[in-house]
């Protein structure tokens, strides 16, 4: 259903959830490319109409997405017919017992390794300057320097919308891969228990330091992105490959392939989603002819 054909009163019936209504969001607005046109938005607070609310879009015909921390999400131009859900949760405390720690998925990922961090829990270092909620990870299985965060989940508790209930789902119900889970479009999860290894502080603390430095050195970090673009092809750097090809600072409209690393591309002059699709485009072309390698996004795209 197109955002214009929707019935009129949805702020109404949202506002019962208590949920707030906002027609035609740029989407830009919420996502770290700044790209992305208008989608309806429905803004839910207190999570206990949750159920209600997915039942009263689905009797609609309404179809919904989640959007996250939109800090690996790519939205096109011309906006969405579904509906973005956007859950603005205010992170309850990490609840610590032993060397597991239910962590609320509305939760900054770094946050959340410092905190695990401050109690002698490590394995996660790599992960601190991954931007983003710890749901979006957990969703992409968001990894960097030798540490994947599925790695370290023991449950999941999740809202599954198919089945219209809430479920906890251990580690052999999940499939972590690289940079891709196992839950469903609809799954909507709620929070998460980690098993972190345990690791003197010091430790943790000096290894997350090498990782802010190699990451500050070698990632555009103050820049529009959405981090990498590309998947690595197995055996393959992508990074690499592009920078190999003379890429770097390749511009279409406002979209640049960054000097600093190959794989990102920036947000430099406006740039619209159109743009970045086209350097994609470009990149995967020039890889595919020098290489032989057909490149796989690695960033999320919402298109309609
Ligand atoms: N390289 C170049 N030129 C570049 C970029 C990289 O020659 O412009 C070379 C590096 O010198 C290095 C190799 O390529 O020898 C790999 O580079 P890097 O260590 O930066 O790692 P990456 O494989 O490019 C991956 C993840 C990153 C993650 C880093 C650090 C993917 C697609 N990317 O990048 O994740 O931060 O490792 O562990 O898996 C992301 O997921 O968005 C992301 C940025």
């Amino acid at each position: 259903m197109s955002a214009l054909a929707r019935e009129s009163g949805m702020a109404e019936q949202m506002a019962a959830f208590g949920a707030e209504w906002l027609a035609a969001e740029p989407l830009s607005r919420h996502t770290s490319l700044g790209v992305g046109g208008p989608a309806d938005m429905v803004r839910l607070r207190d999570l206990r109409c949750l159920p209600e609310l997915i039942g009263d879009l689905r009797r609609r015909g309404v179809k919904w997405r989640l959007l996250g921390g939109g800090t690996n999400l790519l939205v096109v131009d011309e906006g969405l017919n579904d509906v973005v859900l956007h859950l603005l949760r205010e992170p309850d405390a990490l609840k610590f017992e032993g060397q597991r720690v239910e962590v609320p998925t509305a939760a900054n990922l770094g946050t959340t390794v410092m905190q695990c961090a401050k109690r002698n829990l490590g394995g996660m270092e790599g992960l601190i300057g991954v931007p983003g909620t710890v749901g979006g990870a957990l969703r992409m299985n968001a990894g960097a320097y030798g540490t994947q965060i599925g790695d370290v989940v023991r449950a999941v508790t999740v809202y599954r919308g198919s089945a219209g209930r809430v479920e906890v789902l251990r580690t052999e119900d999940v499939r972590f891969e690289y940079r891709h889970s196992s839950f469903a479009a609809d799954d909507i999860l709620l929070s998460v228990s980690l098993e972190p290894p345990e690791k003197p502080y010091g430790e943790i603390l000096e290894r997350i330091k090498q990782c802010n430095q190699k990451r500050r050195a070698s990632q555009p970090i103050n820049e529009k992105s959405a981090g990498c673009i590309f998947k690595n092809p197995p055996g393959h750097s992508t990074g690499r490959m592009i920078d190999e090809l003379g890429l770097k600072g390749t511009r279409v409209g406002g979209a640049v392939v960054s000097e600093r690393h190959a794989n990102f591309i920036v947000n430099r002059h406006g740039a619209t989603a159109a743009d970045i699709f086209k350097l994609m485009d470009l990149i995967r072309a020039r890889v595919r002819g020098a290489y032989r390698v057909e490149l796989e996004e690695e960033v999320i795209v919402w298109r309609n």
